[in-house]
């Protein structure tokens, strides 16, 4: 074989597409009844839009980017995430006049230049939601409690749901302020990637996985415990939401997500099952960033689920959708006769029973072969003494049972076999 596909990506075969469909069918009925509706939005946009909301300093913007000049030379972008984008469907084609809030859906592919592991692929597919309009801390825990209620829906009950607060553009600063004390500090202590972080986004050394950076950062001081009112009363908002709405949570107060973009709060779903990659879905509230895409103030959120570690979740709690890729009707014919089957098989076709025949002339004994293969539940045997009198053999591949029916009577006798 000349080709393979490229590192991180996966070919998506009928089985998991069936499953696939599945969790989107589930997903895009809950959904629905929360309000939201369906967008699709380009493959790929501006890389400005990106570099903008994303952060420069985020490591999706510095080394996880697919960006490309195209043949007039504007430097283009494969999305890396959903929600700058839909924001900027949602400037550009006032959607504000169109409902407030405006309540948006989408089941699309990302594209993140990430190392390949179980659960990390370059090419992956998000389930997300975005809000925008509602100021409140009730919003932010409906769309918590949606995600969590989706998992549910799909049977998954080991997970955990984390949230926090970190802060917005008053506060933040201030409280940049004295971890970047803390860590100047200690920093000789720190790995090279978190001195990095120190100058650039000094927020993201709690996500260092470094286990000696992990144990100085103990002692740092935590955004959740620096915020200002405002943000305080807002994340206090929330937990009672929460708790009203009975959804277990805990409050991980390093929790402070890799996209430049959130203010206030964030929140993932995280499984002990998935290992290194254990975030299910993530997301939180950006309110800027509309305004920073060059909007009218306006408050945003939502959240986005990687559909592959979902897929994994589900693997290991035992709970993929089992799915049917067997036909109906397998048409077989004696020599001569394929033109009788390809008649009867348009028939049975046009009036919905997934059905085949034999295109290849082969023996009547294949043909039953193809037929077991293809987990038909019905044999039509077409024969010349049959075919005489008007008739084919009907034979219910699990008993063996077989009828003489006449070609007039088909489609009935079918339906009621199948059914
Ligand atoms: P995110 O945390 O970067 O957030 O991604 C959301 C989810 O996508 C992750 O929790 C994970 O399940 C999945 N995911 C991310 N990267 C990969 C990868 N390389 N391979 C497989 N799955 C992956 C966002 O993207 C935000 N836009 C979410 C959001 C929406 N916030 C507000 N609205």
């Amino acid at each position: 074989m000349n080709y393979r596909k490229i590192k991180g990506t996966r070919d998506i075969l009928p089985e998991e597409f069936k499953q696939r469909e599945f969790i989107y069918r589930k997903a895009r009925d809950l959904f629905e009844s929360f309000g939201f509706l369906p967008i699709i939005t380009p493959v790929f946009e501006m890389t400005e839009l990106f570099v903008r909301s994303i952060g420069e300093a985020s490591d999706i913007v510095q080394k996880e980017m697919y960006t490309f000049s195209d043949r007039s030379g504007r430097s283009l972008t494969l999305r890396p995430e959903g929600t700058a984008p839909v924001v900027r469907a949602y400037l550009e084609n006032n959607l504000k006049d169109w409902r407030n809030p405006a309540k948006l859906y989408y089941i699309l592919p990302m594209y993140r230049y990430e190392r390949p592991q179980k659960g990390r692929l370059r090419e992956f597919w998000q389930i997300g939601v975005e809000v925008f309009g509602a100021p409140g801390p009730d919003v932010d825990s409906e769309i918590i409690f949606l995600m969590v209620e989706f998992f549910k829906r799909l049977g998954l009950s080991n997970f955990v749901t984390e949230i926090n607060t970190i802060g917005c553009r008053e506060c933040r600063p201030v409280y940049l302020k004295a971890l970047k004390g803390y860590i100047a500090g200690h920093i000789d202590r720190f790995c090279e990637n978190c001195r990095q972080r120190y100058l650039t986004n000094p927020l993201r050394v709690f996500d260092c996985k470094q286990e000696s950076c992990n144990l100085l950062l103990d002692e740092a001081p935590l955004i959740t415990d620096h915020v200002c009112d405002k943000c305080r009363m807002h994340f206090e908002g929330v937990k009672s939401y929460l708790d009203k709405l009975s959804i277990n949570f805990t409050v991980n107060k390093r929790l402070v997500r890799g996209l430049d973009y959130y203010e206030k709060t964030t929140f993932e779903v995280k499984s002990p099952l998935l290992g290194a990659q254990s975030a299910i879905g993530g997301g939180g509230r950006y309110d800027p960033l509309i305004e920073e895409c060059g909007g009218s103030p306006t408050h945003g959120l939502g959240f986005a689920i990687g559909v592959e570690r979902l897929l994994l979740q589900l693997e290991e709690e035992k709970l993929l959708p089992e799915v049917k890729t067997g036909i109906d009707v397998y048409i077989v014919s004696y020599k001569g006769f394929q033109d009788k089957a390809f008649e009867i098989a348009n028939m049975l076709r046009l009036a919905g029973f997934k059905t085949e025949f034999d295109y290849l002339g082969r023996s009547m004994k294949t043909q039953f072969r193809q037929a077991d293969k293809l987990e038909a539940k019905i044999a039509l045997i077409i024969a010349p003494e049959e075919d005489a009198k008007g008739a084919v053999r009907l034979r219910n591949m699990a008993s063996g049972e077989e009828e003489l029916v006449k070609v007039e009577d088909l489609l009935q006798k079918i339906k009621k076999k199948i059914i």
